[in-house]
């Protein structure tokens, strides 16, 4: 057995790094970071705050609570083979976790599966968008040739996001899309124009 695979950087530089102030575009400032362990509890609290048709499109089962075990789990990535961002806002003096973005690599170290959820208060304001945005560079970084994914055939904000990127979702199959990004394919022009508008409108004035 070969040495130990480490993350590419130590836990602290690498929350720096990868952690910045984005403001959506109704003015809410938050911060993106990746996850860390600590964050198991927020993680219970924001599953809590989300609501049922939220937490069923995430996870395409009712999924009213999460275990301890399983936050520990979600929050406990390794960043070579699971890789997770939040979003999270000051509310009132208190950090909440308002959205998270992940994916978890496939064995054959070039596909990635990922999965999104924005807190619903947050929904609609370019969040979703943005955290997608910030995983897919994340995911380019790591080597990654495609994310791939799965989507309830009613989830309209989530398949108007990847049409936004130029994806387009398969046939539906029992009620569930499958959908594929190629990571290192250049996006069209018109992508990138949409996307840099809306990433100028989320850095807010002065930026
Ligand atoms: C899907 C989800 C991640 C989108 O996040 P979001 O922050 O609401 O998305 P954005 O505000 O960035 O919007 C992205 C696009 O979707 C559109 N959109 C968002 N919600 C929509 C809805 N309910 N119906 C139709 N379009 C919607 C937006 O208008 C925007 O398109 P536009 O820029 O062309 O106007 C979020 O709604 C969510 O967490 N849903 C519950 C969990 C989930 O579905 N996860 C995905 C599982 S694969």
């Amino acid at each position: 057995m070969g040495p130990p695979v480490e993350a590419p950087f130590s836990p602290g530089s690498f929350v720096a790094f990868l952690s910045e102030n984005i403001w959506l575009s109704d003015g809410r400032r938050l911060t993106v970071r990746p996850i860390q362990p600590e964050d198991a509890g927020l993680l219970i609290e924001f599953h809590e705050r989300l609501s049922p048709q939220s937490r069923y499109l995430r996870f395409f089962s009712p999924v009213p609570h999460l275990s301890p075990k399983m936050a520990e789990y979600l929050a406990g990535v390794d960043f070579v083979d699971r890789f997770a961002l939040v979003a999270s806002a000051d509310e009132d003096g208190v950090e909440r976790i308002v959205a998270v973005a992940r994916f978890d690599v496939a064995p054959d170290d070039v596909v990635a599966e990922m999965a999104l959820v924005v807190r619903d208060d947050y929904q609609g304001v370019g969040l979703g968008t943005a955290v997608f945005g910030r995983l897919l560079e994340l995911a380019r970084a790591r080597g990654i040739r495609r994310l791939t994914g799965s989507v309830l055939a009613e989830n309209r904000g989530m398949l108007q996001l990847l049409r936004n990127h130029g994806i387009s979702a398969g046939q539906a199959e029992a009620g569930v899309v499958q959908f594929g990004i190629p990571v290192d394919d250049p996006p069209s022009v018109m992508t990138v124009l949409a996307l840099v508008a809306r990433l100028q409108r989320q850095r807010g004035p002065g930026a």
